[in-house]
């Protein structure tokens, strides 16, 4: 949909009746950064972007659009990696000025706050109550929790604390044709019928526009230990994690892979990284114990699973970190796994999930029919095996034309994919299906689960105006 001269200032009348002047934004320039996904692999393009301040006039806003059939694209922080917010012409309906925390409530462990929030800022909050809010992903200080909510973001922390659906009590939701859901609850019991919150969650903005959020908070972690172990072999990671999750199952809160190749790469092209442990192995785990006493409860714990894991043969080596800049550390070799990854010539990223327990032979498996695809291929499979979350991104062999590899990228995916299908696995495990994996929805999605969702978005939106030609 590419609007003409005439639509677009006829929009910005109709609009001026619900907006203030400055929250209707025309110029190219501001709505530029807008439209392309922060992977960089897909743009799109929008004439028109309103910025509302409140939930009324996201109502009066959809109302609109409903009643004259015009589209709309939310969006938060922009920060997702599937390219579910990015338009194709669509109006951008930028949740951003929403960033109120409305209420927090320490007694309840509950805070409540507007959509457009970011998730850093929401953190800050919550610690300044004494309290916590476990959500943790690399972009916490730019993406909202609208979009986090939308997309069901996961995750370092999820292994204790559940994915972004499990910290939701309540929701404020404007519907397709401006009606607002209000669901903004502090309740951890409610079973007054179908759980509707829970049909937005996910739904990438395609069945509603989610303007507020109560959220679930913890007790305030006092203490953090951070450990990096090289393992014997690729099933002692899983043999790992079950000994930690036996030994001290309630401390554990991270548990992340940590590929030879990937550790190389961080510690190349990262600024000033070290490795946590002189003779690393082909497979490394991030361990990490969060602890709400702040004693050595944590530290003693993880020293004796691991003294036992060592016994076992299951650790080589491995290094409990003894100062915050070393946990941080390791934990920037982990994010620049993510950022520098590009450098070896071009990636092709997957974020796949299997059962925990097939987690080594998906990834070996997987290895082998890439490696039979093209040789010298170089596989990164990294991130949330705790959860059975691999981000299994794929590099060229070394000097490999990187265009060339490109035009791999249906074959490859196709490859990882549908391994991971043959797992029992997801093609989709944390970062959504957008623009980049309808096809994969077609493959691999229950023929009666995606006739029952575009049956629910028949009904929620008749018109298509929210977030068309996304997840479907
Ligand atoms: C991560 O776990 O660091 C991210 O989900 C990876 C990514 O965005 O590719
Ligand atoms: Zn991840």
């Amino acid at each position: 949909m590419k609007l003409n001269e005439k639509q677009l200032q006829d929009f910005q009348k109709k609009f001026g009746n619900i907006l203030n002047e400055r929250d209707i934004i025309t110029d190219h320039d501001t709505i530029a950064p807008h439209l392309v996904d922060w992977v960089g692999n897909i743009s799109g393009s929008s004439a028109l972007m309103l910025t509302p301040r409140n939930s009324e006039q996201v109502s009066k806003i959809l109302r609109v659009c409903h009643e004259e059939t015009i589209a709309v694209v939310p969006q938060g922080g922009n920060t997702g990696s599937v390219a579910s917010g990015i338009p194709n012409g669509e109006i951008i309906l930028s949740l951003e000025k929403m960033n109120n925390i409305i209420s927090i409530i320490p007694e309840d462990y509950s805070i409540t706050v507007e959509s457009g929030c970011i998730l850093s800022q929401v953190q800050d909050a919550a610690q300044e109550a004494s309290r916590f809010f476990p959500l943790s992903i690399g972009s916490e200080g730019s993406c909202t929790i609208g979009g986090n909510i939308s997309t069901n973001a996961g995750g370092i922390s999820v292994l204790k604390y559940g994915n972004m659906r499990d910290l939701v009590l309540g929701l404020e939701v404007v519907l397709a044709d401006g009606r607002i859901m209000n669901n903004l609850k502090r309740l951890r019991k409610d079973n007054s019928g179908y759980a509707t919150k829970h049909m937005f969650m996910g739904a990438e903005g395609t069945l509603g526009v989610i303007t507020a959020a109560c959220l679930r908070l913890f007790p305030k972690i006092e203490n953090k230990v951070t450990a990096f172990a090289s393992l014997s072999n690729l099933d002692a990671t899983i043999q790992l994690l079950e000994t930690l999750k036996s030994f001290s199952g309630e401390l554990l809160s991270s548990y992340e892979l940590i590929p030879k190749i990937g550790l190389d790469i961080a510690l190349k092209y990262g600024d000033e990284l070290v490795s946590p442990i002189s003779d690393p192995q082909e497979w490394n785990v991030i361990i990490e114990y969060s602890d709400t006493k702040n004693n050595d409860n944590a530290n003693d714990s993880l020293e004796y699973a691991l003294g036992n894991a060592i016994e076992k043969g299951l650790v080589c080596n491995a290094a409990i970190a003894s100062s915050l800049s070393q946990a941080q550390n390791i934990w920037k070799i982990r994010k620049a796994i993510v950022e520098h990854q590009p450098k070896l010539g071009g990636e092709i990223k997957h974020d796949c999930s299997v059962p925990v327990s097939s987690v080594p032979e998906f990834i070996r498996s997987t290895t082998q029919k890439l490696i039979d695809y093209l040789p010298d291929v170089r596989p990164v499979p990294y991130g949330h095996i705790g959860d059975g979350n691999i981000h299994f991104n794929v590099c060229p062999p070394s000097n490999y034309d990187p265009d060339t590899f490109k035009q791999n990228t249906e074959e490859i995916r196709e490859i990882v994919y549908g391994n991971a299908n043959s797992f029992g696995g997801s093609f989709a495990a944390e970062h959504g299906v957008g623009q980049i994996k309808k096809k994969q929805m077609l493959n691999y999605k229950d023929e009666v689960e995606l006739q029952l969702m575009k049956d629910l978005k028949n009904l929620l939106d008749p018109k298509n105006i929210l977030n068309p030609g996304k997840i479907f």
